[in-house]
């Protein structure tokens, strides 16, 4: 696996400095080199990038691509827990911007042989790879290889911290369907506890002026949740009033070490989203979920599957558009890394 991506990187080495005529560095991001979190980026900078992903949503659906964009450009996938949707998301969008792209799951690198992070890191950088996508299970991995590589790294999700290319996907569905962010009354429902989604979603959407609720039981609120600037609901449909978003959460069993719901059929009475728990928002509210779901336990496959309510297909669509952004804005990079 190793020896096909240095293969692949000494074929052609690309400058990441912006001299090229079309890639200068974003006036916008100029400052960023990386993509660890939505928790500090300023509203010009989310409203830049939601701006250039949905040029990239209309180019996507008139069939062309920018294949000189990232043309000898390389990415790579490092995906330490398992993915399907954001890892192909992140490979369709650097192959149709021209990127080599290479997955690595920790099944087929050599941290299985107990290599640590950082000597992956080190082996990534002898590489050279210009963009490096995260998911890890320990929150702040991505961070840590930041540190240590000269590529741009993209958090793909960390543990429970953040999943900002997820926020940024949901920024643009709402954008789209609802013209506006600000001003909008948004419900993230269930397990926010675990959810690097919500914990992004939150700092997006405050940050672009939206009214956010979270609404769960106590044991799935994580302590601290009164200080990022939302309000906190412990029922269904007191949260839901009024809503203009209902965001559903996965219930993440896989990072509970104690029992901190009752069975699945309990949950679904209590959190599930159904349409009679639905009929408290606002009459025009759009369900979103970033998916996997567990149908039947926090949404109800009629309300996940409803043609009007539900956009969680189109969140899969902008999900694609909002990495392409990334990945042209981050590979415009001046090298300066002080995120
Ligand atoms: C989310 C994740 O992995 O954080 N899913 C995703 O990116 N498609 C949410 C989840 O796993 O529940």
């Amino acid at each position: 696996m190793l020896r096909y991506i240095q293969n692949i990187i000494c074929k052609r080495k690309p400058p990441l400095d912006g001299t090229h005529p079309n890639r200068q560095p974003d006036p916008v991001f100029y400052r960023r080199k990386h993509l660890l979190a939505i928790e500090g980026l300023t509203p010009p900078e989310i409203g830049h990038l939601l701006e250039l992903a949905d040029s990239y949503v209309l180019l996507n659906r008139s069939g062309k691509t920018q294949r000189d964009l990232l043309r000898g450009r390389t990415l790579i996938n490092l995906f330490f827990e398992d993915s399907t949707r954001t890892r192909t998301s992140f490979e369709l969008a650097g192959k149709r911007l021209g990127a080599d792209v290479i997955n690595m799951s920790v099944s087929t690198s050599s941290v299985n042989k107990g290599e640590t992070l950082l000597d992956t890191a080190a082996t990534l950088n002898a590489m050279q790879c210009d963009l490096l996508v995260v998911r890890h299970d320990q929150s702040g991995a991505p961070h840590l290889l930041a540190r240590k590589v000269d590529a741009a790294v993209i958090n793909a999700g960390d543990g429970t911290h953040e999943h900002p290319t997820q926020a940024l996907l949901d920024a643009l569905t709402i954008k789209r369907r609802k013209g506006r962010i600000e001003g909008l009354t948004v419900a993230i429902c269930g397990d926010v506890l675990h959810s690097r989604v919500a914990r992004s979603n939150i700092h997006l959407l405050t940050t672009m002026g939206s009214q956010v609720r979270v609404v769960g039981p106590p044991t799935l609120m994580p302590s601290g949740i009164n200080d990022l600037g939302v309000r906190v609901f412990h029922d269904m449909k007191e949260g839901l009033k009024g809503a203009d978003i209902v965001m559903m959460l996965r219930l993440q069993k896989e990072r509970m070490t104690r029992s901190l719901v009752p069975s699945a059929r309990e949950y679904f009475r209590f959190w599930g989203l159904d349409a009679e728990k639905l009929a408290h928002a606002r009459d025009d509210a759009l369900v979103m979920h970033p998916g996997p779901m567990n149908r039947g336990v926090e949404i109800d496959s009629a309300v996940a599957d409803d043609p009007v309510r539900s956009v969680i297909k189109e969140q899969v669509e902008m999900g694609v558009a909002v990495r392409m952004a990334v990945l042209d804005t981050l590979s415009r990079g001046t090298g300066r890394n002080d995120v």
